[in-house]
């Protein structure tokens, strides 16, 4: 698969098949993740992948942990956001509704698929080394991109997810992560269910004329 086939074709999958992703595969994708580039070739991040029934048991200490605190999605940020920042998540519900109503599944999906990672058979918990500021957290974006990319490349679905980042304890406790780390984010991987209507949602992007700037 040509990179640029990789950038257009991928999306965010929210509804996994129940079928494992062979070690195999998973050992090529985290070598290939591993390419990333990084500042003074640090790589100062870790990951753990989960597989199989730990998922599921991760996803219901999750679950549970939001019944407990609520913390859902959102874009933690720390002032009200400009207009055009609205717009784009009003416009990102907006087109998932129909999506989701014809999957069958209530509005809060979004937050309840996420804590169980949508039933993916394995999940990526990227963690910077707790010596490092959150600014260094970048090259594990960098690393995240390129999981993306090989995953797609290998023929599996992902999904990025951030809203478990906010029950990090709860991560770092159930797999033995040292608590100095910071979650950066988790990636769901598997194979997407091709019949179902969520896996269908495509997200639009800004033209380039919005958000590129030429000197
Ligand atoms: C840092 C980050 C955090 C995200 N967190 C979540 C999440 O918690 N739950 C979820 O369903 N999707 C999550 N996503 C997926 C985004 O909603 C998705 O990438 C965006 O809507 C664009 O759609 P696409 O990935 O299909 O192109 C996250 C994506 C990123 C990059």
């Amino acid at each position: 698969m040509q990179i640029s086939e990789a950038i257009q074709s991928r999306r965010s999958c929210r509804v996994f098949m129940d079928q494992p992703v062979p070690q195999e595969t998973l050992e090529r994708l985290m070598s290939l993740t591993c390419r990333a580039p990084s500042a003074i070739n640090l790589q100062p991040w870790q990951f753990t992948v989960v597989r199989g029934a730990e998922v599921a048991r991760l996803g219901k200490k999750l679950t549970r942990a939001y019944s407990e605190r609520g913390i859902s999605c959102g874009p933690d940020n720390t002032q009200p956001l400009p207009e055009v920042y609205m717009e784009r998540q009003k416009e990102l519900g907006r087109l998932m509704a129909p999506l989701m109503e014809k999957a069958g599944v209530d509005r809060n999906f979004i937050n309840t698929g996420s804590l169980v990672f949508y039933g993916a058979p394995a999940v990526v918990v990227a963690t910077l080394d707790g010596a490092f500021p959150p600014e260094r957290a970048i090259d594990a974006g960098f690393a995240l991109g390129w999981l993306l990319m090989a995953a797609a490349d290998l023929g599996l679905a992902t999904c990025p997810i951030g809203l478990v980042c906010s029950y990090a304890d709860i991560i770092k406790d159930f797999l033995n992560i040292d608590s100095t780390r910071r979650v950066v984010l988790t990636v769901a991987v598997g194979f997407a269910d091709p019949d179902s209507p969520l896996n269908r949602m495509r997200s639009p992007r800004a033209s380039m004329e919005q958000v590129v700037r030429w000197y």
